[in-house]
């Protein structure tokens, strides 16, 4: 019976470019799909650049850009990692598009409607400086319990307990150093809480799909029980979810709500939604028909399991309780790291895909590598340079690519290619028929390892059946020898190639570029291989060329090796926009003496200045030279202040104004610190225009 099946990857967010971990979970879906399609099935195959949220804002402010020319410039490079890894997307959209403001909107309608979001007013952090509601991430301060310094908002890194931002002591804005005030504000929220969400939550974490496997993994449903489970006072554990941000936010306006947008995840599943219905549109297809909630679609989502909380809960009550189709199932995978070493998504350390991609290593090296590491439970894997120079070279290129190269000269040399069979073939076909069976059913079940396993185990018996019957004896003087020895050397050749189209047929999934050209070059097929042809054997070869090499372990080396820091532009930030003289008048900026300088106490970052600037009074001024400077090395010395910038009030005392200083604008790129100063001669005091 033919499916109909609705699959998508998690949507990135676009203020980066892809890591391996993205390319990792593209590398699972894209072998499931393939797979899936080569049944026969329909696979709508989509995913989108999650555009939305404060990081992208802040990203796009600090760059000088809109964030929508982030998300576009951004969205323009990922083409060139998806082709160049053969991940093959029927449509990639982004959740900025008015399809996605549209359909989120409906669905908040809806839920409203049904009586599932509730408005309550509530205290948050606000920087009084950057004029804005602080996210948690953006928050720091000493840890409650433990006391550690520059612990974020939610949780300490050092003693790992969570708690809220308020508990923080001494907290303050990561954008501007300034210590936030509690305001209060009026948030959305949708009532998770309610006994019909519950309800419906317990039934279909625990349901299973239309085929009868369990929707969630095991330890995914392990998860979802704790989070639906009761706490001491029996009061069900689930909290209504905050879904509002106050302006300024990226985001989609709240309807009827002015200021108001949604928190980035709640429009972000929904992009999933409106990139399948902006592919309709162009390939003529009914959405609404597609997801009916009562037909016979799947959908299922892959996604990592930092974000099953989002997939698990929110995203299915958000579906059922806004009248729409629910997700069959959810595949979690874990994460990948490189040599044992997580990586980071701000600093995205590890093996740069780009980067694999330009010194020209074969991407289906990656996709076996990857395949050959996943299995179907939340694990992590490691990308192990010594395993996979091992497992490509011995394994796919030593076994596999192996056979063809061997048993396929002797076919075009002393056979032109026709393939030969001595005695029956039924046991053979059946044999092939049964593999690729199993082969097939565990990809279906996200068994890549065990799928490549039994594929490799194949390869191995195929090689021995070779080796042993020694073609390379037969085929000596065979013109002279008897028609007997011909048709043993065709024989055990045609069997050797038989195997080679099966398993490039297994194999396909996870090598479509390489299969292509083994279905075509080899075997004159114009289509890609679909399972079927397991069974169907070949009963002619043509010459071809070499299929793949090996892994060079140079190119390797050099992909390890961080590369050379990329060219930017001096200050790497664009020139701001114009400004007019009266507005650069308003800057008060003053010649000052440095008087004296000190280390502060429990500041890694910051010293404190007293300056002279021409006042009766001396000023205290805290600024964040450390890394750059000795307090030995700056007094006596002239700078520049801006001299009415309002005071502020910061953990270690009151700041009165600002020493001048440059440096790079990305605080990644390290390219020192350098205070100004002024000639010699200049007064403190003294204005500067
Ligand atoms: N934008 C959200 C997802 C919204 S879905 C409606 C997001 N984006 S992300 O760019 O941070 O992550 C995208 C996917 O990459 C997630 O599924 C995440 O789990 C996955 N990975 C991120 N790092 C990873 C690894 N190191 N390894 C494997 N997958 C990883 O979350
Ligand atoms: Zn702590």
């Amino acid at each position: 019976m033919s499916r109909t099946i609705f699959v998508t990857t998690a949507l990135p967010y676009a203020n980066g470019s892809f890591h391996i971990g993205h390319i990792m979970e593209y590398i699972q879906a894209d072998i499931w799909v393939r797979s899936m399609r080569m049944s026969g099935h329909t696979v709508h195959f989509v995913c989108a650049d999650d555009a939305h949220g404060a990081p992208i804002m802040l990203k796009a402010e600090a760059e000088g850009i809109s964030p929508d020319e982030l998300v576009a410039r951004i969205a323009a490079e990922r083409p060139k990692y998806l082709n160049g890894f053969h991940i093959e997307f029927d449509h990639w959209d982004r959740t900025n598009s008015p399809v996605n403001v549209e359909l989120a909107q409906s669905i908040y309608r809806s839920l409203k409607e049904a009586g599932f979001i509730e408005s309550r007013t509530i205290e948050q952090f606000y920087d009084p400086i950057k004029g804005m509601f602080l996210p948690d991430r953006y928050i720091k301060g000493e840890c409650p319990s433990c006391r550690a310094k520059d612990q974020y908002g939610d949780s300490c890194e050092v003693c790992s307990s969570v708690y809220s931002p308020t508990d923080l002591i001494g907290p303050y804005s990561t954008l501007s150093n300034a210590t936030p005030e509690l305001r209060s504000s009026e948030h959305f929220f949708f009532k998770l809480s309610d006994p019909r969400c519950v309800e419906f939550l317990e039934e279909w974490t625990n349901g299973t799909d239309r085929h009868g496997n369990p929707r969630l993994q095991s330890e995914v449903r392990g998860k979802t029980r704790e989070w639906l489970g009761v706490d001491e006072d029996g009061k069900v554990a689930l909290n209504d979810w905050d879904i509002s941000r106050d302006e300024p936010y990226y985001g989609i306006p709240i309807p009827d709500a002015p200021g108001k947008y949604f928190y980035v995840w709640l429009d972000a599943p929904v992009g999933y939604l409106a990139s399948l219905k902006s592919y309709c549109k162009l390939k003529g297809l009914d959405f609404d028909a597609l997801l009916d909630p009562n037909g016979d679609t799947e959908q299922v989502h892959f996604v990592g399991k930092d974000i099953v909380y989002f997939h698990a809960l929110f995203w299915p009550a958000m579906l059922k309780f806004s009248g729409r189709k629910t997700p069959d199932s959810l595949n979690v995978h874990g994460f990948i790291t490189v040599s044992g070493e997580k990586m980071s998504k701000s600093r995205g350390t590890g093996i740069s895909p780009l980067r694999y991609l330009e010194l020209d290593m074969n991407a289906e090296w990656m996709r076996y590598y990857i395949a050959a590491k996943l299995n179907s439970h939340v694990e992590d894997i490691d990308f192990n340079p010594d395993d996979f120079v091992a497992r490509v070279n011995s394994d796919l290129v030593g076994k596999y690519i192996n056979i063809a190269s061997r048993a396929a000269n002797f076919l075009t040399r002393h056979f032109d290619g026709a393939l030969g069979f001595v005695g029956g073939t039924d046991e053979l076909v059946a044999a092939q028929q049964e593999l690729a069976e199993q082969v097939r059913a565990n990809l279906e079940k996200r068994e890549y390892g065990r799928a490549i396993r039994q594929i490799m185990a194949y390869a191995d018996q195929i090689n021995q059946a070779f080796d042993n019957a020694k073609p390379w004896l037969l085929a000596k003087g065979l013109n002279d020898a008897p028609e007997s020895q011909q048709r043993e050397l065709q024989d055990i050749c045609s069997r050797a190639i038989a195997g080679f189209k099966a398993l490039s047929v297994m194999l396909s999934p996870i090598l479509p570029a390489l299969a292509q050209r083994v279905a075509t070059e080899l075997f004159g097929l114009e289509r890609p291989f679909v399972w079927l042809d397991a069974g169907e054997l070949p009963t002619h070869i043509q010459a071809f060329k070499h299929l793949m090499q090996r892994v060079d372990p140079a190119a390797l080396e050099a992909l390890l090796t961080p590369p050379p820091a990329p060219a930017v532009t001096p200050g790497g930030e664009a020139i701001a926009d114009t400004i007019d003289i009266k507005d650069f008048a308003k800057v008060d900026l003053r010649v000052a003496k440095i008087v004296n300088c000190t280390e502060v106490d429990g500041s890694d970052k910051l010293l404190c200045l007293t300056l002279d600037v021409g006042e009766p009074e001396t000023r205290q001024i805290f600024s964040g030279i450390k890394s750059a400077y000795q307090p030995t090395d700056l007094i006596g010395k002239l700078t520049v202040v801006v001299a009415n910038l309002a005071p502020r009030k910061m953990r270690f005392g009151v700041s009165e104004g600002m020493v001048l200083a440059a440096s790079h604008n990305d605080p990644n790129v390290n390219e020192g610190l350098f205070i100004l100063e002024p000639h010699s001669g200049a007064v403190p005091g003294m204005r500067i225009s």
